[in-house]
């Protein structure tokens, strides 16, 4: 496996290309938006920059991962010579049925196919392709250069080559591989979401404010970041799509979305990626935000 393509240069496609790319794979990134490419490479380069700085690779290492990325804003150019293709794009089930068609047809018969989602079904995905033993869940963590865990998923007709050859990677690029079945949220995310929307029903409630949620989780279960934090994040949007997924792959009513978050979504506050979530990020800092939606 040389070549490597990555659909989405958002989040978390910037920090795979990364990775890929400081492992020595020639790695292609795809994205509809021009801007988000450049916004891509610039937030590579300054990670980059930081690995420097800390120690962890020297100049050369730098020079030689932005070299082993090329940039495409076309999927049927950038797949051509794709052994894998890692699909990155927002979490929304039409837009990625409609990527992993256009991959069946312009990557090569051997090519894996896998997605990066968070909680829509791996199944569901590979039966919009002629391929579906071919297409697996690969999750990366946020931040990806910096997170050592990589959620492998099994769909229903993921063939245990294709398994064996994505655990095999995972563990060649410096991560761990933890192989789930394909259940809405997988593990990761049935896990941690429910406890997000949990801390957001709290702050809806009054029961505290985003500090102090934030602080008891933080201090009270060595979490390393509160979970309202965490949300922001992760992006508020991409946390209510993963609820609707659980609520309806489920049918269980403790998967509702609270009324809160659905709320910031619709109003545009998407956390750190928008500028303002439960925190206000536009000062290039973590602020509180004094809001009466935020009530005690
Ligand atoms: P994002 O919104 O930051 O980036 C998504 C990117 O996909 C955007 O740059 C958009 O222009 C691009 N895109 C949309 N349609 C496209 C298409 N047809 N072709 C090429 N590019 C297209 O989203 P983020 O957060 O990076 O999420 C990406 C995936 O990773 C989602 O499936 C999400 O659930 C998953 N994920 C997100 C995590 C997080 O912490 N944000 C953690 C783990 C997984």
């Amino acid at each position: 496996m040389k070549q490597i393509a990555v659909i989405g240069g958002g989040t978390m496609g910037n920090g795979i290309v990364h990775v890929f790319a400081q492992n020595g794979y020639q790695v292609s990134l795809i994205d509809v938006k021009p801007e988000i490419i450049e916004k891509a490479l610039a937030t590579i380069t300054k990670n980059l920059d930081r690995q420097i700085t800390k120690g962890v690779i020297g100049e050369e290492q730098k020079a030689a991962t932005l070299s082993n990325i090329k940039t495409y804003t076309n999927i049927a150019d950038g797949v051509e010579n794709a052994d894998l293709v890692v699909e990155a794009a927002t979490e929304n089930l039409e837009i990625k049925l409609n990527i992993f068609r256009q991959l069946d047809s312009f990557a090569k018969p051997g090519c894996i196919l896998a997605s990066n989602t968070s909680s829509i079904s791996i199944t569901k995905i590979g039966s919009v392709t002629n391929r579906p033993e071919k297409v697996i869940g690969m999750h990366f963590m946020n931040p990806v250069p910096v997170m050592k865990l990589v959620e492998i998923i099994g769909g229903y007709k993921t063939d245990k080559e294709t398994l064996e050859t994505i655990t095999t990677l995972t563990k060649a690029i410096g991560k761990v591989p933890a192989v789930t079945q394909d259940y809405p949220g997988f593990i990761s995310n049935r896990v941690l979401i429910p406890m997000i929307n949990e801390a957001i029903l709290s702050l809806e409630e009054g029961v505290a404010g985003v500090e102090e949620i934030d602080t008891i989780m933080k201090l009270g279960m060595a979490h390393p970041m509160g979970p309202l934090q965490l949300a922001d994040f992760i992006g508020l949007d991409v946390c209510l799509a993963i609820l609707h997924v659980l609520h309806d792959g489920f049918k269980n009513p403790k998967y509702a979305p609270s009324n809160l978050l659905v709320n910031m979504v619709t109003a545009g506050d998407l956390g750190v990626k928008s500028g303002r979530g439960f925190y206000d990020y536009s000062h290039g800092t973590k602020d509180l935000v004094v809001s009466p939606k935020f009530s005690r």
